[in-house]
């Protein structure tokens, strides 16, 4: 088996213009296949990460990797912050935002708009953070093979900084016909997770700069390019958090947050499947306390986004999407996602979600679980 993904490795490391590609598509099972080939599998909702560039990861592929237990919140302890700051989410300036997010013709990450939506979205951050600006950085993390750049805004924790808690979503989109021609509005994947993120820290960095109060911890918003293509911009971040011996105690993607299907149903879909249980607990209880609507437990398969690239290299994740996954939007990946199918009032449970778990998450003393082993 070993030997197998040597060889595997090493035939991908040959190949001229890396036309094969290495997808990992459940644990531990990978398939090659040619660039066109990886669209043609996500148009039969086959996801997978693309691990091409990382023979390591797809090498220890038969074990899933070991995520820290860490022990998380049992209760709220900062309602009295949160809860007011609520008041403060402004959907019509997330329509704003999301009215100019998609008005680039596609964010697909190879292409030039994609760029420019990038250069916007980061110019956008600095505005937001611009009170703070001496202690939020703003870092651009570029892929080399492609152009979009991901973004991480970072505040540092005044007393254990080493801990990072991250809130995620994906800026890119992409049309599964024709990702270098076609239009991809990508209003709802991942424009809507990308507007809620923008305006949780826009409350975030209000509080922050109004009250004197910093977080314990560190906290970061990442913006990823490339997820549509396999998880490639999160995977080169948090690779390279991994060899950097960085510590995420928590990571949170928020990756369509706007469709309703049944208004007379209105819930959110806390991912099962691919997830860190204990983390997927503190969000259910912050969903519970913080939210109007309730949840409802789903899965979505392997590699589904982001938060994958953060276990794959040993970081608890969880996913929250807009509903249970059947009930999710189906119009995705082509001209379709446009902004008059989403509910802002939707987003705004999503950025509820975000805010509250910032603040609890930002301020907990983590503490790793006692190891079942040292029992006996
Ligand atoms: C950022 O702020 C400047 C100055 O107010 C403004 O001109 C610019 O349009 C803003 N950029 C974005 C992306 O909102
Ligand atoms: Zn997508």
């Amino acid at each position: 088996m070993k030997l197998g993904y040597f060889l595997l490795a090493a035939s991908v490391a040959a190949l001229p213009f890396d036309r094969l590609h290495v997808l990992e598509v459940e644990s531990g099972k990978t398939v090659m296949v040619r660039e066109t080939e990886k669209w043609s599998l996500k148009r039969k909702g086959v996801n997978f990460m693309d691990l091409t560039k990382f023979p390591k990861l797809f090498g220890s592929g038969e074990v899933d990797p070991v995520v820290p237990l860490y022990d998380y919140p049992k209760e709220t302890q900062n309602g009295d912050i949160i809860t007011p700051l609520f008041k403060g989410i402004d959907t019509g300036l997330m329509h704003d935002n999301l009215a100019k997010f998609t008005s680039f013709y596609t964010r697909y990450y190879k292409s030039e708009t994609g760029y420019q939506s990038a250069l916007w979205l980061s110019e956008k951050l600095t505005n937001i953070t611009s009170p703070l600006k001496d202690e939020f950085t703003i870092e651009h993390v570029d892929h080399v093979e492609w152009k979009q750049f991901s973004i991480i805004v970072s505040i540092k924790g005044s007393e254990t900084p080493e801990h990072i808690v991250v809130m995620g979503s994906h800026q890119d989109s992409m049309n599964l016909l024709l990702p270098s021609i076609l239009a991809a509005p990508g209003a709802d994947d991942d424009g809507s997770g990308t507007v809620t993120n923008l305006e949780a820290l826009r409350l975030y960095v209000g509080h922050l700069s109004t009250t004197g109060y910093r977080p314990k911890n560190t906290v970061e918003f990442h913006f990823y390019s490339a997820e549509e293509g396999g998880l490639l911009g999160s995977l080169d971040v948090f690779t390279k958090y991994a060899a950097l011996e960085k510590k995420v105690v928590a990571m949170l993607q928020q990756d369509m947050t706007g469709y309703v299907k049944d208004p007379e149903d209105e819930h959110v879909g806390v991912i099962t499947d691919y997830t860190t249980p204990g983390l997927t607990d503190f969000v259910k209880l912050i969903i519970q306390k913080y939210l109007d609507i309730p949840y409802v437990e789903t899965q979505c398969g392997y590699a589904c986004s982001d938060h994958g690239s953060a276990t794959k290299n040993g970081f608890p994740a969880s996913f929250v999407i807009e509903s249970e996954f059947d009930k999710s939007n189906r119009y995705i990946h082509s001209t379709m996602d446009t902004l008059d199918r989403l509910s802002f009032d939707h987003m705004a449970q999503h950025v509820r979600l975000v805010v509250g778990s910032l603040f609890e998450l930002g301020n907990w003393d983590f503490k790793l679980q006692e190891k079942k082993q040292t029992d006996k």
